[in-house]
């Protein structure tokens, strides 16, 4: 039986559970780590990718002064860590020092990277939106980087799904990872 909501706020809800990243912003020498959900790829050509920022997070500002920003993948091992960086803002703390996430300088854009990520985009901020409460950042992915050891094929980018144990995130502080036992392939 299917019922209705009753609250259709509450609707986000069921497109849970979500890959969750972190998004880095700032500089190499000043960086900020935060938690997002609501992220997607939006072209391949060029290659766009989405993030919807809401603009009381410290990361807008600086997103906005940048005008870029790093999406990272983290593995599930971490996943306490993408929580924490979506608990506290780096207005009141440093995220890097306080949860022990090493940067590494990107290629082509002043946010740097997490050194621990299982793969990670650097994007230029070329378009921007508000979409209600929140702001919707469109980058263009300048660059990218992934783990070598969780990809099945170099050319296609393809993850292993055993290797590459990502963050999901279901709500209410719960999080998960993908069952490689549940894999099925149709040709
Ligand atoms: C799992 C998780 C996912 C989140 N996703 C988003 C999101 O997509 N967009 C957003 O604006 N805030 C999101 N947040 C909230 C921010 O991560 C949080 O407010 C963070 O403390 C902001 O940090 P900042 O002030 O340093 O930018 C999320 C939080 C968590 C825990």
């Amino acid at each position: 039986m299917l019922i209705s909501l009753e609250d259709v706020r509450q609707a986000y809800h069921l497109t849970y559970p979500k890959l969750t990243a972190i998004i880095v912003s700032g500089t190499y020498e000043k960086p900020n780590a935060m938690a997002v959900s609501w992220h997607t790829h939006l072209s391949f050509n060029p290659p766009l990718y989405g993030v919807s920022i809401s603009p009381k997070r410290y990361t807008y500002e600086l997103i906005n002064r940048y005008g870029d920003f790093s999406v990272n993948f983290m593995p599930f091992g971490m996943a306490e860590v993408v929580w924490l960086t979506g608990s506290y803002s780096g207005r009141e703390v440093n995220k890097f020092e306080k949860f022990r996430l090493m940067k590494l300088r990107a290629r082509k854009i002043t946010a740097p990277i997490i050194a621990q990520c299982l793969a990670a985009l650097e994007c230029k901020v070329v378009d921007k939106f508000v979409t209600g409460d929140h702001v919707f950042f469109v980058g263009e992915i300048v660059h990218a980087w992934v783990r070598e050891d969780t990809i099945l094929d170099k050319k296609r980018a393809l993850l292993s799904p055993d290797k590459a144990q990502q963050v999901y995130y279901l709500g209410e502080g719960i999080f998960l990872t993908i069952d490689a036992k549940t894999e099925r392939k149709f040709e």
